[in-house]
Formats: C-alpha cells, structure tokens, sequence
C-alpha cells in the first residue's frame, strides 16, 4: 500500500474513533499523572512555544497549556480535531489547533521551543518524517518529548488496523526505547534522556514496555 493510502486509511480510522478515544485511552484517565511527567520532562520554568503533533483529542496539548504555555497543535484526523477543539473548549484553555498531516502542517521552521510526539510514531507511514519536521520546527536548544510504547505484545493495545494497513506501518507493532534513541539521533537531535520513571506505575495496565524521551536540538 502507498504511504498516502495508508495515511489516508489512518486518518479515517481515527476519526471514527474520535467519538468514543476520551473514554477508553488510559493515559487521558491518567492525565493528572502525565501532567507532573511532562512538567519535569519540560524542564522550563517560563512560557515557552509547544507544538503538539498528532494531538489526536488534544490531551498533551492541553496539558502543556495548563502548564502555561502557548500551544499549537495538528492532527489529520478531522474527527479527532473536531474532539480536541471541545476539550479546549471545556477546558477554558487556549490552543490553536490545526487540521492537517504532521508532514504538511504549516507550523514556521524555528518556531517552537518544545514539541511533542505522543503515541504517534507507532501510526506514521513514514516516521522519520515527522522527527525531522520536528527538528525543523524547534529553535536551536529546543527541546522534541516522544512517548510510545511496544504496543505488540498486549492484546489490549494492539491496533485493530486492516492486516494490509498495519504491514505497511514500519512501526505499527509499537517501538522500544532503544529504537526511540536511534531514530532520535537519525533525526539529528541530540543524547536523548527518559522520564518515564517519574510515573509511580506503569501508565498502561499490563505493563507495556513505554518510554518517554526528551531530547534537544544541537
Ligand atoms: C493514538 S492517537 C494519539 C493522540 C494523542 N497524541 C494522545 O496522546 O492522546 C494517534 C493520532 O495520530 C494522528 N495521526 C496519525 N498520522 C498522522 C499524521 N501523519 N499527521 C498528523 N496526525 C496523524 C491520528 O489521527 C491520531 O489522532
């Protein structure tokens, strides 16, 4: 399948998702949790330019929003957007979202200070893309936070993609921490430091493998 079908395949999945995501995604019940990791994982004191891609319903972006920040987000998935804008919404916090693929968003180079990839490189046709448009957006020093885990070896996480779609995701069964690093590094950030020791338990029941990763651009 050709990367733009698949995405295509993606982004309509997610968006008949979107309805239901809020209830069932463990790390949105455990939002508080993610707060204090992505505040320590930040490590800024002062109001700095997020950038969200893949913000799905938006949850990183407000998080990063209740920490002060002002943030920019995009998601391909209109149905995701379409739940994102309610939270923010209800939430009183203030993000503008974009409708629009991570490659094509039309966030300025150097424009963002910390950008954030959660749950989302698992999903890419073409990962290493969406690491180097990081790279492309964050000022020098900036800092890009990504988390996934290896969704592939619990039944509860595994992807419920088509056979045909998920064998042409290179990362659909989910990735390790190593592999995280190495992409990191392809991507030309920096040495890459873990957080994911700061939630008391695993954030996912069954204790999936999960990272979180902050590193910076050199
Ligand atoms: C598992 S959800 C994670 C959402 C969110 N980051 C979170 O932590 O809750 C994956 C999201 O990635 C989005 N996505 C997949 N491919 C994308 C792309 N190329 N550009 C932008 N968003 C994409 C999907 O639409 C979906 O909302």
């Amino acid at each position: 399948m050709k990367a733009a079908e698949a995405q295509a395949q993606v982004s309509d999945y997610w968006t008949r998702r979107a309805p239901a995501f809020d209830g069932v995604a463990s790390h949105i019940a455990q939002a508080s949790l993610w707060r204090d990791v992505l505040a320590a994982a930040f490590e800024t004191q002062g109001t700095k330019d997020v950038v969200d891609l893949g913000t799905g319903t938006g949850a990183c972006a407000l998080i990063a929003a209740s920490l002060g920040h002002r943030v920019r987000a995009c998601d391909g998935s209109a149905g995701m957007l379409a739940a994102a804008r309610q939270a923010a919404e209800a939430s009183g916090l203030e993000v503008t979202f974009e409708q629009a693929l991570i490659e094509e968003a039309t966030f300025a180079p150097e424009s963002a200070d910390i950008v954030t990839l959660r749950n989302v490189l698992w999903t890419l046709p073409e990962p290493m893309a969406a690491l180097r448009k990081a790279h492309l957006i964050l000022r020098q020093g900036g800092l890009v936070l990504v988390s996934d885990g290896l969704w592939s070896v619990a039944a509860q996480y595994r992807s419920t993609y088509p056979d045909t779609l998920a064998a042409s995701l290179p990362r659909h069964d989910g990735l390790t921490e190593d592999e995280a690093r190495a992409m990191l590094s392809e991507a030309g950030f920096g040495p890459a430091r873990s957080w994911q020791h700061l939630f008391p338990a695993s954030p996912y029941p069954g204790d999936v493998p999960m990272f979180v990763l902050t590193a910076r651009k050199g």
